[in-house]
């Protein structure tokens, strides 16, 4: 079975195809972070015009490149949420109305299960049961997975997720948007010892995030070493950097090794946008190792949202026989544990 995969649930238009006996045939990208960068951050109403401009012609493009038309496909898949209501729905309607011409099946998928199955693209893919460390722009969540559909929530952000928190971290550090990268990037450059910040809820049990107080952190240690232009100099800065991100990261490890030992379970799949970050990736596999666990990462370029975890999720859904019926349906907020195997 062949599946079109697409998603535009918040500012990248991804569109790629998955097929069950080849793997993943091609995927394509386009990001809109020029667009947004201007008014340092996503801009909704932006983000959905751009989507209408940018989808039509690379599921056309990606078609082409794979000769594939709508007789040799098996359904198309779309991100239905969570995300922006109005991106999502771009996807959604262009998604639905292509199965409904081509006389397909459609299946409206939801973003973080694309994000969780993103490393079974990969050569070695983990196998379930698993727990799922899903980190983000807008979601912090451990999960145990014991299957498609199977998912029980063990701890959240209480507040900004991870990917939010190093946005933010990174524009007092006067980064552009989009930061995380970004403050990685700078964080390389500094001295992780000369600041310590806090490790946020680690000192009582629980499987739960917080992470805005280290953001009032990274301000109050911004604001006490400003100079004349409201910014430290480069290099405190990038001390500041590396600092939050140590704190970020092994808040991160602690609350993995926990949730790994409440479930009994030896294998973690890290995804979403921030397990994209090299130092996360390394920390979770070395601090990991001694108690024999095995993590698994996405490829860095499906990390961050793609078409290809949407292509595949779809692929895993609609061959078990889900259909979306022909309304468009999306859902700017669903909690993953809604979801079911069937
Ligand atoms: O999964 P994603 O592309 O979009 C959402 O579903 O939210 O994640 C984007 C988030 C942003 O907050 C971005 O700053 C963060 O992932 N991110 C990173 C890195 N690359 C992307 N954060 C830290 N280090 C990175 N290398
Ligand atoms: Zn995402």
């Amino acid at each position: 079975m062949r599946v079109l995969g697409i998603e535009t649930s918040c500012d990248e238009t991804g569109v790629a195809l998955y097929d069950s006996e080849q793997g993943l045939l091609a995927h394509t990208l386009y990001s809109q972070v020029a667009l947004h960068a201007d008014y340092g951050g996503v801009v909704p109403e932006l983000a959905s015009r751009d989507h209408v401009r940018k989808l039509l012609p690379l599921v056309r493009q990606i078609m082409a490149r794979s000769n594939t038309n709508g007789q040799n496909l098996g359904g198309v898949a779309y991100t239905a949420g969570p995300g922006l209501i109005g991106a999502l729905m771009v996807g959604a309607c262009v998604g639905r109305s292509l199965a409904y011409g081509w006389n397909l099946p459609a299946l409206g998928i939801h973003h973080m299960e694309g994000h969780l199955l993103a490393p079974m693209l990969e050569e070695q893919p983990p196998s379930f049961p698993f727990v799922a460390l899903l980190v983000s722009g807008g979601h912090t969540q451990l999960v145990d997975v014991r299957g498609i559909g199977q998912y029980q929530l063990l701890g959240e952000s209480l507040d900004d997720a991870a990917g939010e928190a190093f946005d933010k971290a990174a524009k007092m550090l006067g980064l552009d948007y989009p930061g995380g990268p970004r403050l990685a990037a700078l964080a390389e450059q500094g001295d992780p010892l000369r600041f310590i910040f806090p490790r946020p809820m680690t000192d009582r049990p629980g499987l739960d995030f917080s992470f805005s107080g280290l953001k009032t952190f990274t301000l109050t240690t911004v604001r006490k070493h400003a100079g004349d232009n409201g910014l430290p100099d480069r290099q405190t800065c990038a001390d500041i950097a590396a600092a939050f991100q140590e704190a970020v990261v092994d808040t991160l490890v602690i609350k993995c090794r926990r949730a790994l030992k409440a479930c009994q379970r030896k294998t973690l799949v890290v995804a979403g946008g921030v397990s994209a970050n090299k130092m996360l990736r390394q920390r979770l596999k070395s601090r990991l190792a001694n108690n024999g666990v095995r993590v698994f990462y996405p490829r860095e370029a499906f990390c961050t949202d793609n078409g290809a975890m949407i292509a595949y999720a779809g692929y895993c859904r609609l061959q078990a026989g889900q259909r979306a019926n022909l309304s468009i349906d999306v859902r700017p907020r669903w909690p993953l544990a809604e979801l079911t195997g069937d």
